[in-house]
């Protein structure tokens, strides 16, 4: 394994391509609501990314991807596919994650739940899953072992009754979309993979959690993940830096509350 430890100057990279990835984000959410398609929403990303931004959409021919971001809605996990037809409804939640990568040529990848109209069970599984993600941000500083952030995780899920995605994981971050380490969300590190956060780090923690048990499976089209039991999942993403004190939000945006992290 080859975790990168960036350099000042990448640091300032990476925090270009964290604010940028946010900024999407902000642009993005007065127009996701009721009757948008999800392929509406992928064409003012990519624009924007492009245009706007003067930077790339990762996802876009990433292993064939065939977009620019991701969209996924109810029971699908991860890396559901925009498309025209596909509309929002309300009663849905969904998922959208972006990837930017700068002219620079470095990565800033968040995602983040939108929750049409109102549901109750939604709203609970969106809530609790980004306090995962809050409980484990709070924990990184240098010396801190992976398997701490998937704990708290873990423990978080299942205190509400809800379970861990197994099949895919968080990941180091910086001029490769998909660096070491590999970020697991539960406690399931192989011997050697649990190691010590240092300095310098990029990293996202990412978890997927499920109302019902933890198993995916992909559908016919090669990426659109789903519940195997089709229950309802949530996803919320960030991409962090391991500062000498703690840890920096780089994809924080403007509509979030990071205030736990002062300390
Ligand atoms: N952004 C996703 C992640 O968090 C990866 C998407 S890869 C794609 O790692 F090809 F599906 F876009
Ligand atoms: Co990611
Ligand atoms: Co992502």
């Amino acid at each position: 394994m080859n975790v990168p430890i960036k350099t000042p100057d990448e640091i300032g990279k990476m925090r270009e391509a964290g604010r940028q990835a946010a900024s999407v984000f902000e642009m993005l959410i007065p127009h996701v609501t009721a009757g948008v398609s999800t392929g509406e929403l992928d064409r003012l990303c990519h624009d924007y990314i492009v245009n706007e931004l003067g930077s790339t959409p990762a996802p876009l021919d990433y292993h064939g991807f065939p977009k620019s971001i991701c969209t996924s809605i109810n029971h699908v996990v991860c890396h559901g596919i925009p498309d025209d037809a596909k509309k929002l409804k309300k009663g849905d939640i969904m998922n959208i994650d972006i990837t930017v990568k700068t002219a620079d040529g470095y990565h800033g990848d968040s995602s983040m739940m939108f929750i049409i109209g109102e549901t109750i069970q939604g709203e609970r599984l969106c809530r609790v899953t980004q306090e995962c993600l809050y409980h484990s941000i709070e924990l990184v500083r240098p010396g801190v072992h992976l398997s701490e952030l998937a704990r708290a995780i873990q423990s978080h899920a299942e205190a509400n009754g809800y379970s861990v995605v197994r099949d895919f994981c968080g990941h180091g971050i910086g001029s490769g979309f998909h660096e070491d380490p590999q970020v697991l969300h539960y406690d399931g590190y192989a011997q050697g993979a649990d190691i010590a956060l240092q300095e310098g780090m990029c990293f996202t923690i990412e978890p997927m959690i499920n109302v019902g048990d933890h198993r995916t499976k992909v559908l016919r089209d090669g990426w659109t993940a789903v519940t195997k039991d089709r229950s309802l999942t949530a996803q919320w993403e960030h991409t962090l830096l391991v500062t000498a004190s703690g840890v920096e939000v780089l994809t924080a945006r403007s509509d979030e509350d990071l205030s736990f992290l002062d300390r």
